[in-house]
């Protein structure tokens, strides 16, 4: 079952997660370190302050960047976004352009200053005009509030970060059993020393759970469009890895 990744910052420019190709190269090898074979590339996107055409062509700009010096040694690359959910999202004219490029799989990010039923209302729209939403780290908000999307059926991923605190898990571990949980993300920005560790422990520590839950993630990628490595990288990129 190969291991994605499927929330990362890691195309460079787009966002504070990684400032140049050298950060963004830096990250895919502490992805492949930690054994992952595909990532989904989530630059954040925040309604209030991107207008879509110019979000779009940056990320174009940005993935370009990076797409210049992606060789097969590195994990595959997917491009999709981190969307801040608010009201009304459902009404947002290119919503589609926000999926994993390829399906309509989309990463929704909700805010932390709390949210009243409205926004339950508008994942569920969302929902309907044939979008998967998967909310992004569910692991950071008050759990009661997560179950009111759960309980509706809609997808959830989990944070690596999490698995580095064994008391929290043990909360999360339902979300897990009962299928809730379908995509794992390290969330990367930046590219710390040891930054492979806390998604290799989370592999680690959920066992065959993790290859369930990455056989979902794997269908909902279905049809995804990777950005193709090039034959030949430039080498003083490649050279920092080495
Ligand atoms: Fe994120």
């Amino acid at each position: 079952m190969p291991i994605i990744d499927f929330h990362a910052h890691i195309l460079p420019g787009a966002d504070h997660g990684s400032d140049s190709s050298k950060t963004s190269l830096a990250q895919l090898a502490l992805l492949r370190a930690a054994g992952v074979d595909a990532v989904v590339a989530t630059p954040h996107f925040y309604p209030h302050m991107h207008s879509m055409q110019s979000f779009l062509e940056h990320r174009a700009r940005c993935a370009e960047r990076l797409v210049r010096h992606l060789t097969p040694a590195y994990p595959t690359a997917f491009v999709g976004a981190e969307v801040l959910a608010c009201e009304g999202l459902e009404h947002m004219e290119g919503l589609e352009h926000l999926a994993v490029k390829g399906t309509r799989t989309l990463l929704l990010e909700l805010p932390f200053s709390g949210w009243g039923h409205g926004l339950v209302e508008t994942v569920l729209q969302i929902r309907e005009h044939g979008f998967t939403p998967v909310l992004a780290h569910v692991d950071r908000y008050p759990r009661a509030s997560i179950e009111e999307f759960l309980h509706e059926g809609i997808l959830a991923q989990l944070n690596a970060e999490l698995f580095a605190h064994p008391l929290r898990l043990r909360a999360y571990r339902r979300w897990i059993e009962n299928g809730a949980v379908v995509a794992l993300g390290s969330d990367l920005h930046k590219a710390p020393k040891n930054g492979h560790r806390p998604f290799q422990k989370m592999c680690a520590k959920l066992g065959p759970e993790a290859d369930r839950i990455f056989a979902r993630t794997a269908e909902l990628l279905e049809g995804a469009v990777p950005l193709t490595p090039t034959e030949a990288p430039q080498k003083e990129e490649a050279l920092v890895l080495t």
